[in-house]
């Protein structure tokens, strides 16, 4: 089967390998030249991915069976909806339905509407009067986020970015002037989570869970980036999250999937929800059209055993056969290698000298972003993320040593998140949900006894299988 992968960042590179592995023919059209898609694709195209026209006819040009869209950008753009006009079954939703991802506003507006359980109180002020009058009435504390897409980069939480509402006040207004609504959610005290689904006519697919590491600096500082690095657990749930709870943020993404529909907007792509686990359970962040990057990364590396391209051209096509739906039970870490000042003010242009295949050897898999070749075992880093290397073992902290270790194959200057995945991290967070459910109960630490590695994922579960 020949596909088309639109963009060129890791998570395009991830599902390019998917597919690959799939034995799939792949084209790219991207802005620019990811040296993983290159090396793996029959032909690549420079273009703006959001360019409908261009993509279309390069399409078509290429014979593709099916595309598959990776950013947001060109769903927001509707180049799905063109590649559909074209008759080429594509992964990713119309324009209309991917304002679930581009219009926080929306979202939370048709979610209400439809009774979708899981929200947080929130007001979408448009004007600066509205936006006084909210913060007059908002409880503290709360978030500020534009109403459209920022990459992740434009949240300002209470405690974090900001102190005083007038303060809040200030950024809200200056979104205002950037030409969109801004929205005003109440804060949400837990531990983030993202659940992904295969969506089509057929029926919602979950993917294994993922904790996201949003911030640029480690302990969770600094400022908000697209994400620094992810990890999944073998059985598919989180240390901090049981089947009860990953089942009810399911029951989430399958009711606002059933709201598109009610309102006329089919949907046939990857929803991503990201949540917030609290001491009552499963609350609603946001929801993205798209896979995460870099949740998508690890969750795509689990999946060997079956047919990605078959499962991508049957999302594309509106049906899904279930036994296509192979996730191996191992836990992944992955660390993004970024420019110096990621997060605030990157500094692009540093060479990273990487020994690729020594890296490999050790088992852990190294995924292209936002680099150029730059000669034999050398690329140039700029000003987004650059290297993606995905550790796996049973247990999430034997990931992340992995990960580390590999790190001995690669020179230059850059930042990561070591703390990604570490035994430590880990405990932090069981800890945090814990004190948050039963604040007076003595602590408990973090069960070390495992279930076997062979375990079925619906039956192992919850924070007994954490460290292996
Ligand atoms: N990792 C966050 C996102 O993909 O939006």
């Amino acid at each position: 089967m020949r596909f088309l992968v639109l963009g060129g960042g890791a998570r395009e590179h991830a599902i390019g390998l998917a597919l690959a592995r799939a034995e799939a023919e792949v084209v790219v059209a991207s802005s620019n030249a990811n040296p993983g898609l290159e090396r793996i694709a029959q032909t690549s195209v420079r273009v703006d991915p959001t360019d409908a026209e261009r993509v279309v006819a390069f399409a078509r040009a290429q014979k593709v069976e099916a595309a598959v869209i990776g950013p947001e950008a060109p769903l927001a753009a509707g180049v799905a909806d063109a590649l559909r006009a074209a008759e080429i079954p594509t992964v990713g939703p119309d324009r209309s339905a991917a304002r679930i991802e581009s219009s926080k506003w929306f979202c939370r507006d048709l979610l209400d509407r439809h009774d979708v359980g899981g929200q947080p109180k929130w007001v979408a002020p448009a004007t600066p009067e509205e936006v006084d009058r909210a913060l007059a009435r908002f409880p503290s504390p709360f978030v500020v986020k534009p109403a459209g897409l920022t990459a992740g980069k434009g949240v300002w939480v209470q405690g974090a970015d900001f102190t005083e509402p007038k303060e809040a006040g200030v950024y809200a207004k200056s979104l205002l002037l950037q030409g969109d609504r801004v929205v005003i959610e109440q804060k949400l005290e837990g531990e983030e989570f993202s659940l992904m689904a295969f969506v089509t006519d057929s029926g919602t697919y979950p993917m294994p869970a993922v904790q996201d590491f949003k911030r640029a600096l480690e302990g969770d500082h600094g400022a908000n980036t697209g994400g620094m690095g992810a990890y999944s657990q073998r059985d598919h749930l989180l240390p901090f999250l049981s089947s009860a709870d990953r089942d009810r943020a399911y029951e989430i993404l399958t009711q606002a999937v059933a709201a598109l529909r009610a309102d006329g907007l089919p949907y046939r792509g990857i929803l991503y929800g990201g949540f917030m686990l609290t001491a009552g359970g499963p609350y609603l962040l946001e929801f993205n059209a798209r896979f995460g990057d870099p949740e998508g990364i690890n969750v795509l590396t689990l999946y060997e055993e079956g047919d990605f391209a078959e499962l991508l051209y049957g999302v594309a096509t509106g049906r899904v056969e279930p036994n296509l739906l192979q996730f191996r039970l191992r836990s992944t870490v992955v660390k993004y290698l970024v420019p110096p000042g990621y997060g605030d003010k990157p500094r692009p242009g540093g060479i990273l000298t990487l020994d690729a295949p020594a890296i490999e050897a050790t088992g852990v898999h190294v995924v292209y972003g936002s680099v150029e070749a730059a000669g034999p075992g050398k690329v140039r880093l700029g000003t987004s993320r650059g290297i993606a290397l995905v550790g796996e073992a049973s247990a999430i902290h034997e990931a992340s040593s992995r990960v580390e270790a590999a790190l001995a194959h690669v020179q230059g200057d850059y930042a990561l998140r070591h703390d990604i995945g570490t035994k430590a991290d880990l405990e932090a967070r069981w800890e945090h949900l814990r004190r948050l459910r039963a604040p007076t109960a003595k602590p408990s630490p973090l069960p070390l006894s495992v279930a076997p590695p062979d375990a079925p994922a619906s039956s192992a579960g919850g924070p007994d299988t954490l460290l292996g």
